[in-house]
Parts: structure tokens; sequence; C-alpha cells
């Protein structure tokens, strides 16, 4: 699976561009589904165009399944890409949820719940800007009119994305039918830190995802000739778009946040004219969720003064995934092993996330990654813990699937 993946939206710098509802996208999609038939997993799509793929030998059908209980443990991740990302964000989650089904057919295993693979559409949001846009739709969390109106850098929309990829926007939209089929998510993902590496372990639980959102910034200007206008005269959108990338930097040092202008835009983008425009996208996080907001008011209210537009474009509280399921996943990862598996929380933003806030019981499991690099050509996983990761992932689906079924949360019920 991994080499068949390989070629799959490579550039030259050895990294990934595979962005939503591209040729790319398309090729990726077509090939989670073949391999879903190759299982006989019965592929489905919801109302976004995420898919599922469905293991279920009855009796009866999933809904009835799950009608009487016995609701899907889902595990799965995304294989879209940030631009030049790494060929494991993503992808690893969904080869090892394959191998891991393999793994249990290949031990006679026959669960007592349906099981279901899934890739989520648009988790980096690198083409649109909303990340995790396919399942915030799914849950309700991203309002589809405006997911819809979203545009890319040529202009073009994701409603007609969706269109020139076979698609109609009119049945776009949230879908609790397929939300109740979910008991428990699950998502394997590489490591985007180096915490494994110090602790020297292949495989950790996650505890928390810190809050994190995107601001767009809007500086104006006039356009002019950089020869000929004095300085006095200019009105140059990037000295407003310079203090914000400085200021960024400084305002996360001092609130111990992290902060990042990741993207610029410059108009009319010639070496030798004043910028009229420039738009600046700021992505900031951080542990502690009033640090994150007072850091960005600071930033929005410097960006102001000098005539900036701000628009917040997203943004997800802190999230904490299920403790229960996180509990018994670890339990079963500590059960043959002589020291404990960690539980890390992250910097990151995961489909599995997003689940977590809508009331679904998730959790992740993430796989060591040698460089600690990620969203980068760098990003790696050695096969050995790949295949800890697939073992670990196998293991917990045996026991959510055989053990007891997950029971519903709170939040669940109130669905
Ligand atoms: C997703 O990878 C994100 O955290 O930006
Ligand atoms: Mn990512
Ligand atoms: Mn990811």
């Amino acid at each position: 699976m991994w080499s068949d993946l390989e070629s799959v939206g490579r550039v030259s710098s050895g990294g990934y561009r595979r962005f939503a509802w591209t040729a790319e996208d398309h090729t990726l999609r077509e090939w989670f589904a073949g391999e879903c038939a190759r299982r006989g997993l019965d592929v489905t799509e919801d109302r976004v165009g995420n898919q599922w793929g469905w293991w279920w030998d009855g009796p009866g059908t999933v809904d009835e399944a799950v009608a009487t209980g016995r609701k899907a443990v889902v595990t799965g991740s995304h294989l879209d890409s940030v631009p030049d990302g790494g060929a494991f964000d993503g992808p690893l989650g969904v080869v090892c949820a394959l191998t891991a089904v393999d793994q249990l057919r290949a031990a006679g295993i026959t669960p007592q719940v349906p099981v279901a693979v899934t890739n989520f559409v648009d988790e980096e949001g690198a083409r649109f800007g909303i990340a995790c846009a396919g399942s915030r739709v799914l849950t309700g969390q991203l309002d589809p009119a405006t997911a819809l109106a979203l545009t890319d850098a040529d202009g073009t929309s994701y409603a007609d994305a969706l269109r020139s990829a076979g698609r109609g926007p009119e049945t776009f939209g949230p879908d609790p039918e397929m939300l109740r089929r979910v008991g428990a998510f699950v998502e394997l993902h590489v490591e985007q830190g180096r915490a494994l590496v110090d602790l020297d372990a292949p495989v950790a639980v996650a505890s928390d995802i810190w809050p994190h959102g995107r601001w767009r910034f809007d500086f104006p200007g006039e356009a002019n000739h950089a020869g000929t206008t004095r300085l006095e005269d200019r009105r140059d959108a990037m000295l407003g778009y310079a203090d914000l990338v400085l200021g960024a930097r400084q305002v996360a040092t001092q609130r111990g946040c992290v902060a990042t202008v990741g993207k610029v835009r410059v108009t009319p983008g010639g070496v030798n004219a004043i910028p009229s425009h420039v738009t600046g996208w700021l992505d900031a996080r951080g542990a502690d969720e009033e640090q994150v907001v007072a850091m960005v008011d600071e930033l929005t209210a410097g960006a102001r003064e000098t005539g900036a537009a701000v628009t917040r474009e997203s943004w997800t509280p802190t999230t904490r995934f299920d403790q229960r399921l996180s509990d018994r996943l670890r339990r079963v990862l500590d059960r043959d092993a002589e020291v404990s598996a960690p539980v890390l929380g992250t910097g990151a933003g995961h489909d599995a996330g997003i689940l977590a806030t809508a009331g679904i019981p998730s959790a992740m499991l993430f796989v060591r990654n040698p460089t600690g690099v990620s969203h980068s050509p760098a990003e790696h996983a050695e096969r050995e813990d790949c295949l800890a990761g697939v073992a670990a992932l196998t293991e917990c689906l045996r026991d959510l699937t055989t053990g007891e079924v997950a029971a519903p949360t709170t939040a669940e019920t109130q669905r």
C-alpha cells in the first residue's frame, strides 16, 4: 500500500501536494475505495464526501446492528496533505487501519460490532483554508454554506471544486445518520514532534489537542512606482504585514504560545511596485487557551491600527480525548509491555479532535517520528515503528470489537 501511494502528488521537494478535490485527491480516493473493495469492505460516502469502508458480517445490516446498540468502531485518518507535506501525516493512519483489519481477519476475529475504516476529506485545509473541513461539516461544526463559498488561490469555490469532482453541492452538509453509527473513533497518526524519541517509545496514546485557530489579516496600501515614489508619500501594505510577522513571534514568546504566518499573498506582486494589498494568514496555538486568545487580540489590535481588516477563519478550543476510551487503549498497549505507553498532548489538529468535540468517544495513537519534523518532506517513521503502530491499533480494535461494546457517553446520549 505504501508503494502504491508513494508517487501520488509527489513534487520536486520530495514532499506531497495532495489537495482536496484535485486530480491527486481523486487518485487517492480511488485507491482507498479499491483497497476497501479488495477486502470486501462496503464503501459509502457521507454527505460531505468522507469515505467509510464497512466491515460487518452480520447479523443484519450495519444500521440494524446500530439500532440494537452495536455501534461501530471506526479507525482511519486522511490522505490529503499540506503544500510539500510529508508522506506520513494522514496516510499512515489510513494504511495502518486497513492493515489492522487484515490482521484481525488473519487472526480469525469476528467483530461483535461493525468496523469502519475512514478517509476524511480535506483535513489540512491546504486548498480552501479551513482545516478538518470534512469532519467539521460532517458534525455541524462548519456551516455548509460557508464551506461551499470558500475559494482557493485561483478563485475556484468549494462548490465548483465539488462539481468538477463530479458531485453536486446540493446534498453537502452534516450527516447525523452516519455519525449515529459511530460508537468509538481511533485515529493513528505519525507523531509531529520528538517526544517519543526522547522517551524511547514507539507508540503513545493522545491526551488532548491545544486550542488553535487561523486568522486572515488584510493590509491595505496603494500601488505606485518603487523608484519614483518618495518614502513619505507611500502607503505600503507590506509594512503592516511585516509588523504582524515580527509581532507574532514576540507576543508568542511573551505568552508561551506559538504563532506562525506561513502564507502570504501580495498584490500586485511586482518587485518594482509598492504593494497595494497584502493578505497574511496567522496560525495561533498554545497550551493555555486564554493566552492564545490574548495573543491574537493583541496582534489584531496592532494590525487594526495600521488599517488592516482581521477575519477569524477557524477556531478550535482545547480538545480532550475521551478519557475512558484512551485509558482502555492504554491498558491494551500496556498488557504485555514492560513500560507503560506514554500519554502525549499535541499542538496539531486532527479529525479525531473534531469528532471528540461532537461527542463521539474518540482517541488517538501516535507513532514515533525520528526527525520530529512534520508538514515537511523530512517527516518520517521507521518501518519497525509503523509495524508497532499496526500491532497497537490491531489490539485496540480487537479489544473494542470483541470486548464490551463501547458504551455511549453522556455527550453522545445528548446527540
Ligand atoms: C493539521 O495538521 C494542523 O494541525 O494544522
Ligand atoms: Mn497535518
Ligand atoms: Mn494529519
